[in-house]
């Protein structure tokens, strides 16, 4: 079993694979789409979770993903399929940092796939490419709560504490409209979910020769969160805009 075949057992009850909760990300979505009737693009889009539900709730909206996941466009796709929604959704197979559209967007998202680009400020720069005039970014990043330990900057990444993250987008040219921070149990709630749901899928499957993988596998995710990240890691949502050349 590869790493996507994991990704999608894991994210079985959690179809948003972020720490965010539905209501967070329909307060997102509000104010990162004003309107209704915006192109968005979704760079990272994993199963199309956030322009699924972005297109259900607005008929006027087209949207635009792009994934270097097969697996996970062809999850979107399925999904489109289900809500009528396929004829305003075109997916990309292809890396987010070679994505190139002769269109722009009212709308670019990414959430928690800033590491395609090296990081936020990375992504927001590619972001910024694909931008209308007047455009909004919704981007989903972590932080550190606390100091890390080693251990957990090795695993997690190199972020900076949350003050210190809005001070870099500030000084970047935006203006932040809208931002969440991810509460103690959304964290927890994102946690609990990828890893019992792996640990179920091997329970029930307990003749598939993976299953003892998958168990293992569930094990061990769970006790890195609890030993590593779980005190020190935090997820900032921002909808942003960009701030004026004031004279
Ligand atoms: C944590 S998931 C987030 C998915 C989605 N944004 C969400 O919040 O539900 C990160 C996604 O980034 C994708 N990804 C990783 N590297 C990428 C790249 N270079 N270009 C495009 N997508 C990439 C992965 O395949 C995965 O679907």
């Amino acid at each position: 079993m590869n790493r996507e075949q994991i990704s999608m057992i894991a994210h079985t009850d959690h179809p948003i694979k972020s720490p965010l909760d539905d209501d967070s990300v329909r307060q997102l979505l509000e104010r990162g789409l004003p309107r209704g009737d915006e192109r968005v693009l979704d760079l990272g889009c994993g199963g199309g979770e956030w322009l699924l539900r972005a297109l259900a709730t607005r008929p006027h909206l087209h949207a635009e993903g792009v994934d270097v996941s097969e697996d996970a466009l062809a999850q979107a796709r399925r999904a489109a399929g289900d809500l009528g929604v396929q004829e305003r959704l075109v997916l990309h197979h292809r890396k987010a940092e070679d994505f190139a559209s002769p269109q722009s967007f009212d709308l670019v998202l990414s959430v928690g796939a800033t590491h395609a680009f090296g990081g936020l400020l990375p992504t927001l720069a590619a972001a910024r490419k694909h931008l209308a005039p007047g455009g909004r970014v919704l981007i989903g990043e972590g932080f550190w709560d606390r100091a890390p330990s080693r251990e957990a900057v090795e695993m997690l990444g190199d972020f900076t504490d949350l003050a210190t993250t809005m001070d870099r987008v500030v000084a970047d040219g935006w203006t932040p409209v809208h931002g969440h921070v991810s509460t103690r149990r959304e964290l927890d709630d994102y946690e609990w979910a990828c890893w019992g749901s792996l640990a179920s899928w091997a329970l029930d499957h307990e003749a598939d020769p993976d299953s003892a993988y998958v168990l293992a596998t569930a094990t061990t995710r769970r006790s890195e969160w609890l030993r590593v990240y779980r005190d020190t890691w935090g997820f900032l949502s921002l909808v942003l805009r960009r701030t004026p050349d004031f004279p």
